[in-house]
Formats: C-alpha cells, sequence, structure tokens
C-alpha cells in the first residue's frame, strides 16, 4: 500500500493533568487520522509526553517526588485520556523512554558531527513555564515582573556554560525551504508570522543547560542536559526508531504527513525543527498546522492561569461524540475559540438530535411499517432521487482537497447542509402519502437510507462511536467503511434486514426552555 499518513500532536507537558486545550489538539488529530484511515491510507498516529526539563523537575518538587515517578502518575493521565477520548494513536511516546533518549543523543552526535554544535555562555532570558528563551524585545515588564509578551510568563536571567546550534546557518536555507513550499506552515497568517521572525534574523540557539540534571545527557559531557525542546522535537522521529533510517516504520512514515499544533509552539516546529533536521540532512515533515487556542473568557486555556475546564466533566455531563462535535464545528480551525455549554448543548439539540437522530430514527421506523422491516427494492431513481445522491460523488475529491488543506469547517458544515437537504428530501417526497405507488414509496425510503449510509461514513472521523451505532442500521462495521463508497448509489442490498437503533443523542431540556 502506498498511501500512507504519519500525524502527530505535540506531547504534552505532564506538569499537571490534561485539560481542554490538550484534548482539542487530540481530538483534531484523530480526526484526521480516522479521515484518513477510511480513506485508504495506512495511518501512524502519535502523540505522547515531554517529561524532561526545568518545568518538570519543578512540579515534581512542588508534590514532592521524584520527577520519574511523578511523569509516571501524569503521563498516565494522558494514555487514560487518549483511551477516554477514543483516539485511534497507534503510538504513545514518553521521552523518558529508552528508545527515545537513545535518538536524541543520536541527533545530537549528528549536530556535532556536522560541525553544528559549540561551547559557549548563554545570557540572557528564560521561561521556565515556556521552557524558551526569550530576547530582550520579546520581554515586557507587567505589575513589576519581566515576562514574555507573547505567553505573559515570567522570565528569568540566565547565566550559564551552554552548547549552542548554530542556528543563524540556517537562516537563509530556512528561508528558501519556506518560499519553495509554500503549504509547509499553515495557516499562511501564521506562516508569515515565522518569515517575518526569521528575516529579523536568528541566533544561534543555546541547546544545553548544566544547572539542573532532569533531561538527558549531552553525550560525551555528563555536566549537560540537553536542552527541552530539541529532547521533544525529535520524538517525532524516535517513535520511528530513529537513528535506525533503515528502520521499516521510518521508512515507511518519514516525513510526517502533519504536524498538529498549538499556534504557542510554532516557533520550535516551524524553525528550529526543520533547522534541525536541514542539520542533521534529514527530510523534513510535509506540513505544520498551527491551531488556535481554546480560551477561557478572553484567556488561554492553561494550568499556570489556573482557568481549566477538565475535558472529563464535560465528557461525563454530555458525553463524548458531542464535545467532540462540538470543538471540531464550533471552534473556527486556526483560530482561538470560546467553550460555552450552552453552544454545546445547541449543537446537541439541533444537529445531532434533531437533524441527525431524528432523520435516522424517522426513516427506519417508516422503513420498518412499510417496507417489512427490510431495505426496500428500489425503482428507477427519479432526478429529484439523484440529486441528492450525487451531490456526494460529485464532491469526493473537493472534500478530500479540503481535508489536505485542514479545512475542517468546510466538513462539517457539508455534512450539516446534507443532512437539511436529507430531511427536507423526506418531507418534500411525503412517502407516507405514496402508499398507492409502493415502487415510488419504496425508491424513496432507499434514496434517504443511502444518505443516512453515506452521512454515517462522513460523521465517522467527527463522532465515531455515534456514527457506528447508526451504521448498525445497516449491518456495517468499521472495518468496512470506506470513504470512496460515497460515489455508491446501490451499496445497500434491496431486501436485507433492517436494524433498529436506540435514541443515539437525547435532547437537553433547559430549565428556560
Ligand atoms: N511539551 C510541549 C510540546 C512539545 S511538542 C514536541 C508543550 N506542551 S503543552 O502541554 O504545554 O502544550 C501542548 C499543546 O497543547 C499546545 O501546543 C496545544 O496544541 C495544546 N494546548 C495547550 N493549551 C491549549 C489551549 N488552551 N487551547 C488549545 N490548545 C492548547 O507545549
Amino acid at each position: 500500500m502506498n498511501k500512507k499518513f504519519y500525524i502527530t500532536t505535540p506531547i504534552y507537558y505532564p506538569s499537571a493533568k490534561p485539560h481542554m486545550g490538550h484534548a482539542y489538539s487530540s481530538i483534531i488529530a484523530d480526526f484526521f487520522a480516522r479521515f484518513k484511515k477510511i480513506d485508504g491510507y495506512d495511518i501512524h498516529f502519535l502523540t505522547g509526553t515531554d517529561e524532561h526539563g526545568l518545568k518538570i523537575q519543578k512540579a515534581a518538587k512542588d508534590n514532592n517526588m521524584d520527577p520519574q515517578s511523578f511523569c509516571d502518575d501524569i503521563s498516565k493521565t494522558f494514555m487514560e485520556l487518549s483511551k477516554i477520548l477514543n483516539l485511534t494513536n497507534t503510538d504513545f511516546i514518553r521521552t523518558t523512554e529508552k528508545r527515545h533518549k537513545l535518538s536524541v543523543q543520536s541527533l545530537w552526535s549528528e549536530l556535532e558531527r556536522k560541525e553544528d554544535i559549540y561551547l559557549s555562555k548563554y545570557s540572557g532570558w528564560y521561561s521556565i513555564s515556556d521552557e524558551a528563551f526569550y530576547g530582550e524585545n520579546e520581554i515586557e515588564e507587567f505589575d513589576g515582573i519581566k515576562r514574555a509578551i507573547a505567553s505573559k510568563s515570567t522570565v528569568e536571567w540566565m547565566d550559564e556554560e551552554s552548547y549552542f546550534f548554530r542556528l543563524s546557518k540556517w537562516e537563509k536555507p530556512l528561508l528558501d525551504y519556506y518560499e519553495k513550499n509554500p503549504d509547509f506552515i499553515a495557516p499562511s497568517s501564521r506562516r508569515n508570522e515565522v518569515i517575518s521572525f526569521v528575516k529579523s534574523g536568528l541566533k544561534d540557539l543555546s541547546i544545553s543547560r548544566k544547572s539542573f540534571s532532569w533531561g538527558i545527557k549531552v553525550p560525551n559531557d555528563q555536566d549537560h542536559v540537553i536542552y527541552v525542546w530539541l529532547d521533544a522535537l525529535t520524538n517525532y522521529i524516535s517513535a520511528l526508531n530513529y537513528p535506525n533510517t533503515k528502520d521499516e516504520l521510518y521508512k515507511k512514515f518519514w516525513p510526517a504527513s502533519l504536524h498538529l499544533i498549538g499556534k504557542d509552539i510554532l516557533r520550535f516546529h516551524a524553525i528550529y525543527w526543520p533547522a534541525f533536521l536541514l542539520a542533521a540532512n534529514l527530510p523534513l515533515p510535509r506540513k505544520i498546522y498551527s491551531h488556535g487556542w481554546i480560551l477561557s473568557g478572553d484567556e488561554k486555556m492553561s494550568k499556570s492561569r489556573g482557568n481549566i475546564l477538565d475535558p472529563l466533566d464535560i465528557i461525563d455531563k454530555y458525553g463524548l461524540d458531542p464535545l467532540r462535535y462540538y470543538l471540531i464545528k464550533e471552534v473556527s480551525f486556526g483560530n482561538d475559540g470560546n467553550i460555552s455549554q450552552e453552544r454545546l448543548e445547541d449543537c446537541i439539540n439541533s444537529d445531532l438530535a434533531n437533524n441527525f437522530g431524528n432523520l435516522c430514527q424517522r426513516v427506519v421506523t417508516f422503513a420498518n411499517k412499510n417496507c417489512d422491516n427490510t431495505i426496500p427494492v428500489k425503482d428507477k431513481f427519479n432526478k429529484d432521487d439523484l440529486i441528492i445522491l450525487n451531490k456526494f460523488k460529485l464532491d469526493l475529491d473537493i472534500i478530500r482537497k479540503k481535508i489536505d488543506e485542514q479545512d475542517i469547517n468546510f466538513y462539517i458544515n457539508y455534512i450539516v447542509s446534507r443532512l437539511f437537504e436529507a430531511n427536507k428530501y423526506f418531507n418534500d417526497q411525503e412517502p407516507w402519502k405514496k402508499k398507492a405507488n409502493p415502487e415510488r414509496l419504496k425508491t424513496i425510503v432507499y434514496t434517504t437510507l443511502e444518505v443516512i449510509r453515506k452521512i454515517c461514513i462522513m460523521l465517522f472521523p467527527v463522532i465515531p462511536q455515534t456514527s457506528l451505532r447508526a451504521l448498525k442500521i445497516f449491518d456495517i462495521t468499521e472495518k468496512e467503511i470506506d470513504f470512496s463508497s460515497l460515489v455508491d448509489h446501490d451499496f445497500l442490498k434491496c431486501g436485507k434486514k433492517i436494524n433498529n437503533i436506540d435514541i443515539l443523542f437525547k435532547k437537553i431540556i433547559r430549565e428556560n426552555d
């Protein structure tokens, strides 16, 4: 099989248990992984935890734990969340694993061999919360405290012997690469941001620390640990068994198809990571898409701001699929989005219960009563039937293209439009008035069932559990879901039994309803 797709989430800091922002990145990545899977791709989907560095060492100390036990505990909660979110990740990497450490040290040695690393001294601002170095022009004093302008996190002055990576040497090659590969960084506003940052001049990057020990040791210099971002970024290849570039996994899946990240970590992914790869003479990922933040009020949701929303609470209250649907539909992808329980309830009531759930129930009940519990034998499709059926067929390649442009909002709005049309079609065709014309009645039911089947397939990447429950109507299992089958108008076998299904979504009754 030569259609393959390697997607990654950022690896999360296990400094505290996961929140909605983390769940968001993971759910979106899962959406793409599932879509590509049903479109015939072989998938590698990586997520994990980023466990080294001062931030984690401090968090462990605050909890009176040694860093390894602390990471073991919290990383487990991220692993559990992956299951609760029903992610289809094929691997979960922890940067404290041996396979990763070996890989990071090999990349370091490779950069050293290429003479891209030298020993010097770093004097400048550092944010522990962001694990990032900031220039004087990126710092401001807020409330008498020096903070990074972009993240508002506090910075401290650092004066330390450090190894440096010759980032400045890669300024021109990076700019050339961005120019030749206009889709490398998306959305385009973020691409422009990166280009102007690089054009303003790149300084060499400090890539080791001497003043603490929680990290991967620099090869041949036990006094230094490797900068946590050089360590973390390498996860994308350590999970493919780098440095063994002959390994099947590496050969098959590198370069990655898509690194999905939040906008807060764009610089690391769009500048540092490609520079390390260029220096090591390794291929660059095909695309880096940086999405916006889930806000709480006007602020980024984050542990350090104490404004987090626990995805588990929302899932307990509403279920997983409504949360997935809501995050995919209501956050304009690429931009920041606010979470509102009211909007989530609107989605459940109008889109999921009414538009989708009701349609399925209604048509199944009608078919059971009037078509002997079976998929009816259809007559010739008329013009109206063909319009609604052909729509999917005609749009198949547009949908694929939009997915490759990460236009999630197009995808979900497309489904919503098809749902409206399906409901309208069934109402307008009035099969209940066609008892005298059973051929026509059966053809209307067949057409609507076919459309429901197609919609369920499209919904699979968004609300997988419910899509599968609905596909039980036709006895279609997960393995049989195939995006290409949207072109078929007569996929459903006439005479086959129709299964009843339970209500797909219960409406939320609100006090003021
Ligand atoms: N460990 C680094 C990433 C290393 S990747 C090689 C890191 N971790 S993090 O836990 O702080 O955040 C990781 C990602 O979680 C963010 O880039 C973003 O994708 C997601 N989010 C964290 N908070 C978020 C929001 N409030 N909203 C949306 N996503 C956010 O940075």
